[in-house]
Order: C-alpha cells, then sequence, then structure tokens
C-alpha cells in the first residue's frame, strides 16, 4: 500500500505511509521493544511529523489519518515511567505536560479526519493522544485495554486527558476512568462512547478500512457522551454537576483516607476546567501535574512500578536461558491453595491436572476453582463461555495418570515434611525427568524436602500468597541444590501468570512471613498489656495497612501462625518466639476466621466485630501505649528483621525488601515500602527507639548488626534521591 513513506526524524519509531487512497497511517513502532511508549524523544518526533502533515494536508496530499501500532497486542502503553521519576521541579512537570499538550492539540486541529486505531493495551498518553483524535476504533481483542492509569502513579492525565474525555463520555464516566485507573475493554469502551466503533479482531485491517470510508462519506456521526436519563440531568445542570463532584470526592476520601492526593486533585481539575474554553482549561491540567509529579506519593509510587518492573528481569539471560516451557501443569493438593492455584493456571489457557488424596477434597477444590472463574466472569475479566473453557481445562483426580505430559508440578498438600517428601518422591516416579518439582511451602526447608530425592536440582519452592488471585507475589525460593533449570523455570512461569517473583533463599520464613513474625508476635505482647484488639488494628490501618495485625491473624489461623512462629524462632532465635497469647487463644477454642471465632466474631464467613468476651483471656484495657508506641514497636521490628534477612542473604537487596513487602502484605504503596519507609523516618531515630524499647521490653528488640552499622553512619537501606 505504501506509496510514500517517511519516517520523523532517523528513528523508526514512528513512520508515516500514505497510499494511492491519500489516507495517511502514522504508524508506531518502537524499535527493540514489545510496546510502544511516549517518551519526550518520541513526542518530539510527533510534533514534527505532525508539521509536515500540516504541509502535506495544504498541498492536497492526505484526506484523512489514521494512527496504529505495529506491534502485536499493544496501541501505546503510555509515558515512559524512568522520565516520569526524573522529573525533580514542580516547574519542569508543568512544562513536560504542557509540550505534551501543545503537540496533541496541533494534531487535533489538522483540517482532516484523524482516527485512532487501538488494538491491544492503550494506556495513558496513549489514551490521550487518542482523545485528540476526531475518531477512536478499538478491536474486540481480549488485549484491547482503554484507560488512564495515572493515578496509580499518584499523578492525573497530563496530556489533556482531564480536559478532553469529560467531553467524550461524559463527567460521571470519565471520573469512574480516571479515579480508579482501571482501563477498560473495547466492548465497554463502544458502550460509552470512548470509542465510536468497535471492529472485531479477525476483521481488523477491512474495519480500519471501512470505517475511514464512512468517515470520509460523512456516515459517522461526532461521538456524543452517551449518557443515561439520569446522567443528562445531573450533567448538564450546575447543581447536578456539583453534586457529582461532591459524591466522587466523598468517595475518594473514604477509600484513601486522602492519603493519595491525586485522584482528589484529578476532581479538582475536571471540576475547575469544566466549561473553560481550551486556552483556559489546558494549563489548569498542567500546574496540577507539575505539583503531584514531585510529590513524595508518587515519587513512592513511581519507585514501586520501577521496582515491579526490575523484578521482571531479576534473574540473569544466562540463568534464563534455561527455562523450560510450560505446557501442562500439575497441582497436587485441592486445598484453600492448590484449588486456587489450579484456577489461575487454567486462566491462563494453561492444561492442569488437580489431584488429591481424597474425592471431597478434590470436588472442594474444583468448586473453589469454578467459584474464582464465575467471580472473574462479574469482573468482566472473561466472558461465561471463556470461563467455561479455562475450567475445562482442569483435570481433577485421584491418581497420578497422565503425569508423564506434566512440564510443573506443584505440590500444595498438607504443611508436613513427611508428606511433602512423600509426594515428591512419588512425583519423581511418574514425572517426565525434565520436569519441575515446584513446593509451594511456607515454612518448610525446600533444600530438605528434595533431600531424599535422586534429581533434587529439579526442585524449588513457589510460595504463592492467599487469596492467591489477588496477591501479586511470589516467592521463587532457592533450595542449596536447586538447579538453573528448575529456578528460570519456576521464574518466567510466575511472571506468565502476571505475578510479581521474588527470589529468595532457603531461610525460616522466606523472606515476607518471617518479616510479618515479629511484627504479629508484638501484637500479641501488646494484647498481654491490656491494648485493646481495635486499638492496635486502628493504629496500623491508620499507618496504611491494608489491615490490622489482629484481622490479619484471624486470617492466617492462630494454629498456623504458632506453628510458623516456633519453627521460625528455633531456627533464627528467641527473637521470633511467638508470645503465650496465641497458645491461650487455641486453648480457648479458637483458630481464627476458619472456625468463626478469633480475636473478631464471623457469622457465615462475615465478621460481627470484635469478640466482647475476649476480656477473660487478656488484662482488660489499662491505658498502656499510645497509637505512636503500637506502630513503632510493631513496625520497627519488621524493619529490624528485614536488615538481619539481608544480611543474610535471603534476598539481595532492599529494593526487593519494599516489593515483596508490598505484593506480599499490602505494606501501603504511598510509604514507597518498609525500608524506604524506615530511611525516610530516620535509621539512627530507629536505632535509638529499639535500644530504649530492648531496655523496657528485652532482648526480642536487640538491634541486627546491620541496622545498627547503617545507623551509625548515617547511611539507608534505599538509596533515596
Ligand atoms: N493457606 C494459606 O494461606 C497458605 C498460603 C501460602 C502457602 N500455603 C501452603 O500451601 C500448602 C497447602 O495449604 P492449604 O492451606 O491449601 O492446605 P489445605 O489443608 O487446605 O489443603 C491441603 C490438601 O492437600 C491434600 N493432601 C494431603 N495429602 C496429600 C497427598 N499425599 N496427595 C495429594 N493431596 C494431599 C488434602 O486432602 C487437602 O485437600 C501448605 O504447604 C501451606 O503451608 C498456605
Amino acid at each position: 500500500m505504501t506509496k510514500d513513506t517517511s519516517s520523523a526524524g532517523e528513528d523508526r519509531t514512528l513512520r508515516l505511509e500514505i497510499g494511492p487512497d491519500r489516507i495517511g497511517h502514522v504508524v508506531f513502532d518502537r524499535p527493540d521493544s514489545p510496546v510502544n511508549l511516549l517518551s519526550a524523544a518520541v513526542l518530539h518526533r510527533i510534533d514534527a511529523l505532525v508539521a509536515e502533515l500540516e504541509s502535506r494536508i495544504a498541498n492536497g496530499q492526505l484526506v484523512a489519518l489514521t494512527l496504529e501500532s505495529a506491534k502485536q497486542g499493544s496501541f501505546i502503553a503510555g509515558a515512559d515511567v524512568g522520565e516520569i521519576g526524573e522529573v525533580r521541579l514542580a516547574e519542569q512537570g508543568r512544562a513536560a505536560s504542557t509540550e505534551g499538550q501543545r503537540i496533541f492539540r496541533r494534531l487535533e486541529r489538522l483540517r482532516v479526519p484523524t482516527i485512532s486505531c487501538i488494538d491491544g493495551t492503550c494506556l495513558g498518553g496513549g489514551t490521550e493522544i487518542s482523545l485528540h483524535c476526531d475518531y477512536r476504533v478499538a478491536s474486540d481483542s481480549n488485549s484491547t485495554r482503554i484507560g488512564l492509569p495515572e493515578v496509580r502513579l499518584g499523578i492525573i492525565p497530563g496530556f489533556g486527558g482531564c480536559v478532553k474525555l469529560p467531553k467524550i463520555v461524559g463527567v460521571q464516566r470519565a471520573l469512574d476512568l480516571i479515579l480508579s485507573g482501571k482501563p477498560v475493554p473495547a466492548a465497554r469502551a463502544g458502550r460509552i462512547g470512548l470509542v465510536d466503533r468497535v471492529i472485531p479482531h479477525h476483521a481488523w485491517e477491512r474495519g480500519i478500512r471501512d470505517f475511514v470510508s464512512d468517515v470520509l462519506a460523512n456516515e459517522v456521526p461526532k461521538a456524543e457522551p452517551r449518557l443515561s436519563f439520569k446522567g443528562k440531568l445531573l450533567e448538564r445542570n450546575p447543581v447536578g454537576r456539583k453534586v457529582l463532584f461532591s459524591l466522587a470526592r466523598k468517595r475518594v476520601l473514604s477509600e484513601t483516607k486522602g492519603r493519595y492526593p491525586a485522584p482528589l486533585k484529578a476532581i479538582d481539575v475536571l471540576e475547575q476546567t469544566y466549561g473553560l474554553v481550551p486556552d483556559e482549561a489546558y494549563p489548569i491540567e498542567a500546574d496540577a501535574l507539575g505539583e503531584l509529579v514531585v510529590g513524595d506519593v508518587s515519587r513512592a509510587l513511581v519507585r514501586v512500578f520501577g521496582l515491579s518492573q526490575d523484578a521482571k528481569r531479576a534473574l540473569p539471560d544466562s540463568v534464563m536461558a534455561a527455562a523450560r516451557d510450560i505446557r501442562r501443569v500439575a497441582v497436587i493438593g485441592a486445598g484453600v491453595m492448590g484449588g486456587a492455584i489450579a484456577e489461575l493456571v487454567a486462566a491462563n489457557d494453561i492444561g492442569t491436572v488437580l489431584k488429591d488424596i481424597d474425592q471431597g477434597a478434590l470436588d472442594a477444590g474444583l468448586r473453589h476453582a469454578a467459584d474464582l472463574l464465575r467471580k472473574a466472569t462479574r469482573a468482566s475479566v472473561f466472558t461465561e463461555e471463556e470461563a467455561g473453557l479455562k475450567l475445562a481445562r482442569i483435570d481433577g483426580r485421584l491418581d497420578y495418570e497422565g503425569f508423564e505430559e506434566v512440564d510443573l508440578a506443584i505440590e500444595a498438600v498438607v504443611e508436613r515434611m513427611v508428606v511433602k517428601q512423600q509426594v515428591l518422591r512419588d512425583l519423581e516416579g511418574v514425572l517426565d525427568s525434565e520436569a519441575v518439582l515446584a513446593t509451594n511451602t511456607s515454612s518448610l526447608s525446600v533444600t530438605t524436602m528434595a533431600s531424599g530425592l535422586d534429581r533434587p536440582e529439579r526442585v524449588v519452592g513457589l510460595h504463592f500468597f492467599n487469596p492467591v488471585h489477588k496477591m501479586p507475589l511470589v516467592e521463587v525460593i532457592r533450595g542449596e541444590r536447586t538447579g538453573d533449570a528448575a529456578l528460570a523455570t519456576a521464574y518466567r512461569f510466575a511472571l506468565g501468570l502476571g505475578k510479581t517473583p521474588v527470589v529468595v533463599a532457603d531461610r525460616p520464613g522466606f523472606l515476607v512471613n518471617r518479616l510479618l513474625g515479629p511484627y504479629l508476635n508484638e501484637t500479641g505482647y501488646l494484647l498481654d498489656e491490656g491494648v485493646p484488639v481495635e486499638e492496635i488494628d486502628d493504629a496500623l490501618l491508620e499507618f496504611g495497612m491494608p489491615m490490622g495485625p489482629c484481622r490479619l491473624l484471624d486470617e492466617i489461623g492462630f494454629d498456623v501462625a504458632l506453628h510458623a512462629g516456633r519453627e521460625m524462632a528455633a531456627a533464627l532465635g528467641s527473637r521470633l518466639s511467638p508470645p503465650d497469647v496465641m497458645d491461650r487463644m487455641i486453648e480457648d477454642g479458637r483458630l481464627g476466621r476458619k472456625n468463626g471465632r478469633g480475636f473478631y466474631l464471623y457469622e457465615n464467613g462475615k465478621s460481627t466485630g470484635v469478640d466482647p468476651t475476649l476480656d477473660s483471656l487478656f488484662p482488660s484495657g489499662t491505658g498502656g501505649p499510645g497509637d505512636d508506641e503500637i506502630r513503632s514497636r510493631c513496625l520497627w521490628l519488621m524493619v529490624n528483621e528485614a536488615a538481619w534477612a539481608l544480611e543474610e542473604g535471603v534476598v539481595d537487596t532492599a529494593d526487593q525488601v519494599d516489593l515483596a513487602m508490598i505484593m506480599g502484605t499490602g505494606f501501603p504503596p504511598f510509604r514507597g515500602g518498609l525500608l524506604r519507609w524506615a530511611d525516610f523516618e530516620g535509621l539512627r531515630r530507629i536505632l535509638d527507639g529499639l535500644l530504649r524499647f530492648e531496655d523496657t521490653f528485652g532482648p526480642r528488640f536487640a538491634p541486627a548488626p546491620l541496622l545498627k552499622e547503617l545507623a551509625e553512619r548515617d547511611g539507608t537501606f534505599t538509596n533515596p534521591t
């Protein structure tokens, strides 16, 4: 089709193809990358290209223009987050925003119809450039997702997204998209008027051609926001709009407790810019972006994003080269974890065998998987038909038939060494000699588990967190004899499931549970001092933890927590010894949520509040430490344990600790991670505090040598800039 091509600049990131029909196609094709990004350099090229387009249009060489991507499954993934992290001054942020707005508005003013053709992920700046086109079409492919996820980086859309989106989809839907940061699939984008036509993926090229012809024949009306009657009533009068903005503010405040400034700022910008002429509206957006991008929260969130990207490349290429392809997976043990892991694997279209020794347990595991798939259907992740096909991929069994086809077996049976060793031995007898054996153990030694096998180098830990479908972290545990092939296979497999893998050494509690140990134990000591459950949980909720430690203990179960605590204490020292509160809870018939009785009471799985009869187990409230001390004692112990873990080489870097704690426990991302937070608190202050607590409460507060050394030389765990 190419009659005339040019690339703006020498780079092939962007090219213009013009067909004999005088329809121009701007094709994004960033070299050596699976996705297109809108870096400053790419924006500069777009600017140069628009200048070229202006002159071609003036010369009658163009009648319409499409924006397209040459990447499979990706239109434009957004701005270059690395560049966002480099902004130091609000003025720089404002200037970058103004420049992007200027270029997109220049594109908007081209005097031929412009059509953004979205096949694949279209995020952030990708969506904003599309909003400045006259029309948008999207393919119905599964990978098409259109959104403005900026709030997740602590900023707002700054290339005109806040100004343009309400005009196209209405205020309420613009608020939904911007405040949630959640991208929407093509069908929904079509329903809300974000795109003008949804084209079947199999007829994509032809669909674009037809759409362009329809536009040129004046057969496509300019989109108006598709509002319901109630929507029109609210949005089209100032009082109604005031209500919308005020409800949005209330909702954001209740969800974020005001800790994340970006969503609130987005509401301000949408409210202030509504009805303004563009020359007045765009600068308001740019100012807000400049202010947010240099704020602590944005810097923390951008860092976390960077860490999760780094986690995708943490193992050297030489090790990754040994990874095996996974076509079939077996999950052994169909309990809480096994059923959920099987669902996750099948949801990713990998054939799965789910095996148990008990028919009842197997049925329950399959039901659990089916429930999770149903939930995904309700959340519009899959259609019902797709969910049915995925469920059919799980083959429930009580025997080992067909295991010779399995590339990766994950054992998730009861947490007992002898049982797990037997399961691995059985697997060794039935699997192909190259298959990888993974264990989902949360506390047992991978090395010991593998010790009786003929080929222990095939064994690796693959520690998923509960609930599996929600928690992004997977600890990949390198046993002493784990080989590169097993490690790389497990790592790549976790990445393929959309999880964030962190490689950890085979030490008791691995990383996350080890750091949670002293944090949860301290809760017990506080209770013993008469501090009420609500006060402890509220103090940590106030800090930003997703749930308080008492609530978390209820979720884990006291039997499991006690067992894990004892194991860790035996191996790592008495600082990790669980307080006898746990024993008392168990003696009183309390296991936590699973039997309806923990610190809280539960009816039909739902919490009904703190158990008022706990008084008989703990001294009743006697004042005791305030919120600050509760937080310091629990969190500083976690920091201290991280220092021990780093010294022992459980992970290599403080960055890995931060990523794992955010992805595995929900440690508040706006704090930047456990050790980044500790650095901001000041290590000297934490050291002095630990020494003070050691005097009062004993050796469990003794500072780790690494923490002491860093604090004494004014060092930091991370590299705060
Ligand atoms: N529950 C959690 O929150 C959690 C989180 C992370 C890791 N883990 C780990 O995952 C594993 C499983 O935990 P769970 O909570 O799902 O346990 P569970 O008790 O719910 O399930 C264990 C299942 O294993 C089956 N089983 C026992 N022996 C077996 C054998 N020889 N062959 C096949 N199946 C057998 C049982 O019938 C049961 O269905 C444990 O190692 C646990 O430490 C649990």
